[in-house]
């Protein structure tokens, strides 16, 4: 954390009031880590939505591997856009249903337009993308996915 500087903020009473219950249910102990928490939340919303910005994300999915060549459109397209895709984790979740996570980077634009195509595809039942921005730039794709000790 660089220099602090003390703000006074002015609110109306029943949205503090409101703010207050809010932050205790989420388990904060002091309004000052809550209020910088949703600060750096409406920032890193704003970075996001520039198409240049470079965001880390995930893609959760969830699909029936039976439904017509689902799994293959899956890893095809995955291959076809493999420098945004940096790890992918897959689990059984039942005889047919598959839970994958795909951890993605790259420019917001394309890792949306990548989500919004593997979403779609006819077979994922449901589909979530959630982007975020370090507050240090990330190096280039694939390099976060080459940093683990462990054999592939
Ligand atoms: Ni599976």
């Amino acid at each position: 954390m660089g220099i602090l500087s003390r703000i006074g903020i002015a609110l109306d009473s029943d949205l503090l009031k409101r703010f207050d219950r809010l932050i205790a249910r989420q388990g904060y102990t002091n309004r000052s880590e809550a209020f910088r928490d949703l600060i750096r939340d409406r920032l890193v919303t704003e970075q996001i939505a520039a198409p240049d910005s470079t965001v880390v994300g995930t893609i959760t999915l969830i699909y029936d591997h039976h439904a017509h060549g689902v799994s293959e459109k899956l890893t095809e397209l995955q291959h076809a856009h493999h420098e945004l895709v940096v790890s992918t984790s897959h689990a059984h979740l039942d005889h047919d249903s598959c839970l994958e996570v795909l951890i993605v980077h790259g420019k917001s634009a394309r890792v949306t337009q990548f989500a919004d195509r593997i979403i779609g595809l006819k077979g994922v039942q449901h589909g979530r993308l959630v982007m975020t921005v370090p507050a240090r730039p990330v190096e280039p794709a694939h390099a976060i996915g080459h940093k683990h000790t462990h054999k592939h």
